[in-house]
């Protein structure tokens, strides 16, 4: 029975949009026209674009849309049901078996993404008798994945391994079981995790160690294997030959271009999660051309290892641009009173540590960003203005694809300058 003076249950919806508009945290989405690619259009206008995760520029690859469009010729549109009920395409084992080769483990899981990865791994590995210890800047999919898992979970400050170790001190006797987690790079901020000293920790507390290589599969590493290849002779001098035994997760929609996320790790770990992952036995198993994509993309990335180099060349020329620029800036800076700046609501500006294909500039607040963001955007430069509750502090977030060219990234530079130092321009 419904009354229509009764009161509306849905009236808080407005009232909370109207909090967050006033915030400066609202969010929508913009369109971009074509194919994707280092260069972009956006309402007709073209954009060098830095907001895109397809690190290696393969997502406009006219092999791997060749090969997905060949995947749906074959196989139809859809996985049709979850694997384990309505069977799975060779492809699916073909892509697993590429992943635990690029990542030296023994098998590998393929997850319909990489946030089902997170959470469905986490909800088999702990429970509510088991201890999460959880980098603060970690992906919101590892802390839903710990939220749902039941497990007490502690966190610990960014990359602070003494904190981490006086966690492990305190309270690690009074759990079954211990999971670390950890993003591998962080994807809104680009620094790496100490992951040689974290494994150190999970090996003396009998604690298990669950990487998210997200943003540094494709991207870290010599043959762009992620974290452990990075840290590869560290983790060697400590552990000597015997192999990395941790859970290292990661997706297939950044550097690989398509859709997916996957677990790598033991055999027997790969067997159990595809007995109690509840995200991956209750849900459809991933499209043809989503698999047969990134299964191409795995590939071209060991066929055409210079789109690696080209990437760490990339990042490092726009570290060196954005350092000379700030510190030209900084130079000049305190000279002026802040009201004579061009725009005070832009100072201070702070690049953030990276080792990765992300570069961040923190800013002072959201309205900054956004409006830093749509300023660069009327200047053909598409970048993501990073809010809270994302992140702590709002930062304007590039992201370096292989294929960007230096006259990309010395746009960018010039676009930033005119954008915060108009006068110089
Ligand atoms: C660190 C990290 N983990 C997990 C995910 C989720 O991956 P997917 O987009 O494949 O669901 C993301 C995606 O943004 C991420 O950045």
């Amino acid at each position: 029975m419904s009354n229509s003076d009764s009161p509306d249950p849905y009236h808080w919806i407005e009232k909370s949009l109207h909090t967050i508009h006033r915030a400066s945290w609202h969010r929508s989405v913009q369109p971009i026209e074509g194919r994707s690619g280092p260069s972009v259009s956006m309402a007709g206008q073209p954009s060098v674009n830095f907001a895109s995760n397809d690190y290696l520029g393969f997502a406009g690859d006219e092999r791997l849309i060749e090969r997905a469009i060949a995947a749906t010729q074959i196989y139809g549109t859809g996985a049709t049901g979850s694997r384990l009920l309505s069977g799975h395409r060779p492809l699916h084992r073909e892509l697993e078996q590429a992943i635990a080769q690029l990542k030296g483990t023994e098998d590998a899981l393929v997850f319909s993404s990489g946030y089902l990865a997170n959470i469905g791994t986490i909800a088999a590995l702990v429970g509510d008798r088991d201890l999460i210890l959880s980098d603060e800047y970690n992906h919101a999919s590892l802390k839903n994945g710990a939220v749902l898992s039941g497990a007490t979970t502690l966190t610990y400050p960014h990359s602070n391994i003494d904190q981490l170790q006086d966690l492990l001190n305190n309270h690690r006797s009074r759990y079954r079981r211990c999971l670390i987690l950890t993003d591998g790079v962080f994807g809104m901020d680009g620094d790496v995790c100490k992951l040689p000293q974290i494994l150190n920790l999970g090996d003396r507390f009998e604690s298990m160690v669950m990487i998210d290589e997200a943003h540094s599969a494709g991207v870290l590493g010599k043959t762009g294997a992620g974290c452990a290849e990075h840290f590869a002779s560290e983790l060697k001098k400590t552990s000597g030959n015997k192999p990395c035994r941790m859970v290292q997760m990661g997706t297939l929609s950044k550097a690989f271009a398509s859709l997916g996320g996957y677990v790598a790790g033991s055999s027997s770990l790969i067997d159990f999660l595809r007995n109690r992952a509840p995200s991956w036995i209750y849900t459809t198993g991933l499209s043809p051309a989503d698999t047969a994509a990134a299964l191409g993309a795995i590939a071209l990335l060991q066929q055409e290892p210079y789109r690696l180099s080209q990437l760490h060349q990339n990042s490092q020329y726009l570290v060196r641009q954005l350092d000379q620029w700030l510190t030209h800036r900084s130079a000049q800076l305190p000279d002026q009173l802040p009201d004579q700046l061009p725009d005070k609501t832009t100072y201070p500006l702070k690049r953030l540590p990276t080792d990765s294909a992300i570069v961040c500039l923190q800013v002072k607040d959201a309205a900054t960003a956004i409006s830093l963001g749509q300023q660069l955007k009327n200047k053909g430069i598409f970048i993501s203005a990073v809010r809270p509750p994302t992140v702590p502090v709002s930062r304007l977030r590039i992201s370096v694809m292989a294929t960007h060219t230096l006259a990309h990234i010395d746009q960018l530079v010039t676009a930033l300058t005119a954008v915060l130092d108009p006068k110089k321009t």
